[in-house]
Formats: C-alpha cells, sequence, structure tokens
C-alpha cells in the first residue's frame, strides 16, 4: 500500500477479533518496524456494543452496521473476523471489494462457500485477499503451499485441521475424560466455533480441505466434492481398541491426486502410533504433503485460539502493507472451474469396524459371510467377553486387508440389516502415513 498510514477497520471484536485489536494497539513501533507505517485501528464493530470487552475503544468509531465500515474513508483495510459463510461477513467483503480496499479474513467458511466469485474479483481488479488465519493460524500454512511449494507438483495433502476435535479426541484418550466434557472444555478455551457441530461433525475441518486442496491442485474450493464424516460416534470403546491395535485416531482431512483426479475425504482415521501426524495432540493441527520435488513435508503448529489466530491476521498485515500480494490460489491463469473429481467410493485402503452385536451362536459366522458377500478380506477380529454385563450384548471390532470402500460401505449397508446387529455399525479408515 502506498500510504504511510494505514487505516484499519475490524469487524468481530470475539476470541480472535479482541485479540487481533489489542496486538495492532499494542504493537505500534513493532509493526513500524516492520512495515515502514503507521497501523491504526480507526473503526470497529460487535453485534453488541454495550458488552464489556477489556478493551480501549475509546479512540475509534464504533460501526452498528458492520457493512458500512468498508465504505468508510477513515477505513484502508477491512479486517474480518465475525464468522458465518453469508450475512454481515459477506455484505462487508462485499462492499469492501466494490471500493477496491485490502481484505484480511479467518472466515474458512465463508472462502469456501463463495471463493469463485471473490477470486475472480480480486484477480479482476487487482485487490489484496489475505486469508492465512483461515487454516491451522500457527502454521503458514497457506504460503507454504503457494509459495514455498509453488515449484513443486503436490500429489498429497493430510491435515489434522480442528483444532477442537484433536483438542477433543487427546483428552479421550490420555485422561479418559467423556466427550461432552471435552468439548465444553474447547469452547471455554475460545478454539470452537459459535455452532460447535461444524467442529465436530467435520464442515470446519472440510472448509479448510477445500482451501488447502484448492492451493494445492489449482482449482476452486467446492465443499460438496468432499466426502465429510465427523467425531461424533467416537466413544471411548473405540479409542481403547485402537490403543491395543497400535493406533491413535485422528480427524484428518485428506485430499489425494490419483489418475482419475482427487479425492477429498474428511473423516476420523486410524493411524500407526508410531506415524509422524500421531503425536500431534491437544489444540496443535499439523500439515503433512507429498511434492514431487520437495518429497514429505511435515507442518505442526496451534491450530485454533486467538493468539495463534491472530499470528495469521498480523502476518497477512504486515504482507499487505509492504505491498506483497498475489492471487489467492497462486494462479496467473485463469483457475479451472472444474476439476473432475475421483468418486471416493473407488478408494482403496483398509478399515476399521465397530459392531455392537447380540451375544448368542453363530453372529460372528453372519457377519463373516456378509464380509465375504463384499469381497472383503478380515485382517482381524476382536470379540472381548465381558463377565459383567447388563445386556446380551458384546462389541465386535474388525479390520480390513486394503479393500474398496464402496465394497465397504455397501457391507455396513447389509450388516446393519442384520437382526443380530444392535447398532448401525461404526467404521474408520486406517492409513499407513
Ligand atoms: P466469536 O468469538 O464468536 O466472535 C465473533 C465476533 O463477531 C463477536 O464479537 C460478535 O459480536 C461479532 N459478530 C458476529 N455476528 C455479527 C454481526 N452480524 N454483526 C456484527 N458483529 C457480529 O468468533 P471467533 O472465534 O473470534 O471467530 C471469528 C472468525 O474467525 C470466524 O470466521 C472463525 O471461523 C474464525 N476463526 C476462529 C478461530 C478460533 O480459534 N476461534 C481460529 C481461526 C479462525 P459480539 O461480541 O457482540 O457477540
Ligand atoms: N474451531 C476451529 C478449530 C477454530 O477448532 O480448529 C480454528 O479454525
Amino acid at each position: 500500500m502506498q500510504k504511510n498510514i494505514i487505516k484499519i477497520g475490524i469487524a468481530g471484536l470475539g476470541t480472535v477479533g479482541a485479540e487481533t485489536f489489542q496486538y495492532i494497539q499494542n504493537h505500534q513501533a513493532f509493526l513500524k518496524s516492520r512495515t515502514g507505517k503507521d497501523l491504526i485501528v480507526t473503526a470497529v464493530s460487535a453485534r453488541d456494543k454495550q458488552k464489556y470487552r477489556h478493551l480501549h475503544l475509546n479512540d475509534v468509531t464504533w460501526c452498528d452496521n458492520p457493512a458500512e465500515m468498508a465504505l468508510r474513508d477513515d477505513v484502508d483495510l477491512v479486517i474480518e473476523l465475525m464468522g458465518g459463510a453469508d450475512g454481515a461477513a459477506f455484505d462487508l467483503i462485499q462492499n469492501a471489494l466494490s471500493c477496491g480496499k485490502p481484505i484480511i479474513t479467518a472466515n474458512k467458511a465463508l472462502i469456501s462457500k463463495h471463493a469463485q466469485r471473490i477470486f475472480e474479483k480480486v484477480n479482476a481488479d487487482k485487490i489484496a485477499f489475505a486469508f492465512e488465519a483461515s487454516v491451522a493460524g500457527g502454521i503458514p500454512i497457506i504460503k507454504t503451499i503457494r509459495e514455498g511449494f509453488a515449484g513443486n507438483k503436490i500429489t498429497s495433502v493430510y491435515g489434522i485441521l480442528n483444532g477442537t476435535c484433536n483438542y477433543i479426541l487427546t483428552e479421550m484418550a490420555q485422561k479418559n475424560m467423556p466427550f461432552a466434557t471435552v468439548l465444553k472444555d474447547a469452547q471455554d478455551k475460545g478454539y470452537a466455533e459459535a455452532d460447535p457441530s461444524f467442529d465436530i461433525d467435520g464442515i470446519d475441518t472440510a472448509h479448510k480441505l477445500s482451501i488447502l486442496s484448492a492451493i494445492a491442485f489449482g482449482h476452486i474450493p467446492k465443499l460438496d466434492e468432499i466426502e465429510i464424516q465427523g467425531i461424533r460416534a467416537i466413544t471411548d470403546l473405540d479409542i481403547n481398541y485402537a490403543d491395543q491395535l497400535g493406533y491413535s485416531i485422528k480427524l484428518l482431512g485428506i485430499a489425494e491426486e490419483t489418475t482419475n483426479g482427487i479425492s477429498q475425504i474428511v473423516a476420523p482415521c486410524m493411524l500407526p502410533k508410531t506415524a509422524s501426524l500421531s503425536s500431534v495432540h491437544g489444540v496443535f493441527n499439523a500439515v503433512f504433503i507429498k511434492g514431487d520435488y520437495m518429497g514429505d513435508s511435515l507442518s505442526v503448529g496451534r491450530g485454533a485460539g486467538g493468539k495463534a489466530t491472530t499470528s495469521a491476521i498480523i502476518a497477512d498485515l504486515i504482507d499487505i502493507c509492504r505491498g506483497h500480494f498475489i492471487h489467492p490460489l497462486g494462479q496467473i491463469t485463469q483457475v479451472e472451474a472444474k476439476t473432475i473429481f475421483k468418486p471416493i467410493h473407488q478408494r482403496q485402503g483398509q478399515y476399521y469396524i465397530r459392531l455392537l452385536v447380540k451375544d448368542e451362536i453363530g453372529v460372528i459366522a453372519e457377519i463373516s459371510a456378509v464380509l465375504r458377500d463384499h469381497k472383503i478380506s478380515l485382517k482381524s477380529i476382536i470379540q472381548h467377553y465381558q463377565t459383567e454385563k447388563s445386556d446380551d450384548t458384546v462389541p465386535v471390532v474388525i479390520t480390513t486387508h486394503e479393500t474398496n470402500y464402496g465394497d465397504v460401505r455397501a457391507a455396513l449397508t447389509a450388516l446393519s440389516s442384520l437382526p443380530v446387529v444392535m447398532k448401525p455399525p461404526h467404521m474408520m479408515h486406517i492409513l499407513d502415513l
């Protein structure tokens, strides 16, 4: 940016917005040393003006309508930290784009939904649109893939991309804590989305995967191309069986290039305890990338929380003030509107299946027959007899050899309809990373 004083509007003063506001207020000299400019917050917006926020807001203008912030003469650059794919956040970004003002956002839901029109506009009008904070805040993963790995053909991306889920799975495994208690803890720490079902049902991971996959493979993010499974169905039984089998459980976003196109999956996966991603615990995120020249790369850092996310926002702010910005996907020519995606049903892999069955003669034979009929080869089967039982059911856990995902899905449907199977089966991918 040409000006020596950059006037900033921040919309959203929650976990991330409040931290970012304070950072800019408290790091004036530091930011000037990095950019050569004075960076001042001139306007803010949030839903409730009366809320006490521990912030010094006396010298800034409060905007009741966040979208109007972008139209103000005393706002040169907009930081959107309200969230939501549409509504106030979308209106603000639309206004900033129409005024040609640089935008920084952490809003992966909005990017995942509206990338095509936003990217076309910023590319045509040469507007800075920066979103490093939208994926794995403490890891500069967007810049890493788009700029650091720009010379590589990326073949696969595996990410632990949701801090809340990784925190829940870690606490369940290490401290035997119940799911609901850990989720509440993650919410109290500011990790969870406004609607925590976005975290635990895998939607937030899918938003982030769609962005990383778009940058890695050069296409427009498309949420409806991703097969999404969250962590809601994971129980302490799964955690214990995974442990016995030598695995940890991680919610992964996976994008892989194959001969037929790119397959994108969000699912809880079992990884060998020795895998590098297995040692990523708590709120930490990690992204494991394979490329043709750089080989394998693993980046690890905090994935959620006000400070880690602010770190990414400030990096974008410094970049824009220095005059550095490129096309959001790092493309020079027109981005492909459509890539052919391989149907996930053709994916080959190993699987974990947990069943709750009637404890009676012939049950294992019935289950085995279903798997045989779907061409699925068993690798192991565990049935733990419990001496103190409150009913006549027993959990059975199966792992398969390499098999077709479509066949596994069909087998699960067939197993669900057996009278001896008491609950819908739970399935997880087993990855050998
Ligand atoms: P948050 O704590 O819920 O804060 C949201 C802020 O936006 C609040 O200040 C709220 O006002 C304001 N707001 C919401 N709707 C508004 C509207 N219609 N008009 C005006 N103000 C509105 O959310 P957050 O955790 O900071 O997340 C903000 C964004 O960052 C989201 O896109 C999220 O996905 C993303 N993000 C969050 C994290 C994280 O760890 N939390 C990490 C990376 C990215 P009030 O304060 O008055 O309610
Ligand atoms: N709710 C998100 C998470 C915030 O837990 O990862 C960071 O994007």
